[in-house]
């Protein structure tokens, strides 16, 4: 099969998996994170078709949403890739990514054993999308879903916290900037990557502020 004949099929894989999901997590999440992929692959030295599947498929089936099962998507993604005639290495590669994206935003993956320019480039594009405007909005959204508080002085952002005792706690979603999405320009692989980030990240601070000065009724 041809390049873009496998794309567009991956493409219509993709929506028709993500019909029902959610804001943060829908198509459009997909297709910024495909977008800005390839812009960050120009500029490494990446195999295109690797990086577009890889974004294509990342969030095929969010842990969240299959009982923390985070081996529904690097399956599905299999199976689907096979019914396309992929090559074993191609698969292998992507599912590969795949299966380190999913641990994609916790702040403790040091420790993974897999890792190649293309999963770079696609985690750096992944994590993009959680900062800037189109972070801020995810967040706010995510927020809203979880029916939490947009900010409450009282509680405290609490870096220390694990996954569990966060989901279990009713934390305000202005802490989540300070728990995780301010840290994340400083985790970016490549140099593109961390270029955009610095620019979002700065976007993030300005709305900080007014969000603040506007909060004590100052601004
Ligand atoms: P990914 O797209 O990498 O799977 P996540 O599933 O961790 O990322 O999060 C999806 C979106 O929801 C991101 O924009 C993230 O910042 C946001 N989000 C996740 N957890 C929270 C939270 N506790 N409060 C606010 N936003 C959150
Ligand atoms: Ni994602």
């Amino acid at each position: 099969m041809n390049h873009d004949q496998l794309i567009q099929n991956t493409i219509s894989f993709v929506k028709k998996a993500l019909e029902h999901a959610e804001g943060g997590h829908d198509w459009f999440h997909i297709e910024r994170v495909y977008n800005t992929s390839k812009f960050i692959a120009e500029h490494e030295n990446t195999n295109t078709l690797v990086v577009e599947l890889s974004a294509l498929l990342h969030d095929i089936a969010d842990p969240k949403f299959h009982d923390g099962d985070e081996s529904v998507g690097p399956k599905l993604a299999k199976t689907f890739l096979e019914s396309q005639q992929v090559d074993i290495a191609t698969i292998n590669h992507v599912v590969n990514i795949i299966q380190h994206m999913s641990f994609k935003n916790s702040l403790e993956n040091n420790g993974a054993v897999f890792t190649s320019t293309e999963l770079e480039v696609v985690q750096d594009a992944d994590r993009l999308d959680a900062i800037g405007a189109i972070g801020i909005a995810r967040a706010f959204n995510y927020g809203g879903f979880k029916n939490r508080a947009l900010h409450d002085p009282k509680i405290a952002p609490n870096l220390q916290m694990t996954k569990e005792e966060y989901k279990a706690s009713k934390a305000p979603t202005i802490n989540h900037f300070y728990e995780k999405l301010l840290l994340l320009k400083d985790r970016m692989n490549t140099e593109t990557g961390r270029k955009l980030a610095l620019q979002r990240h700065q976007f993030m601070e300005t709305f900080l502020d007014q969000f603040f000065g506007e909060w004590e009724g100052t601004q």
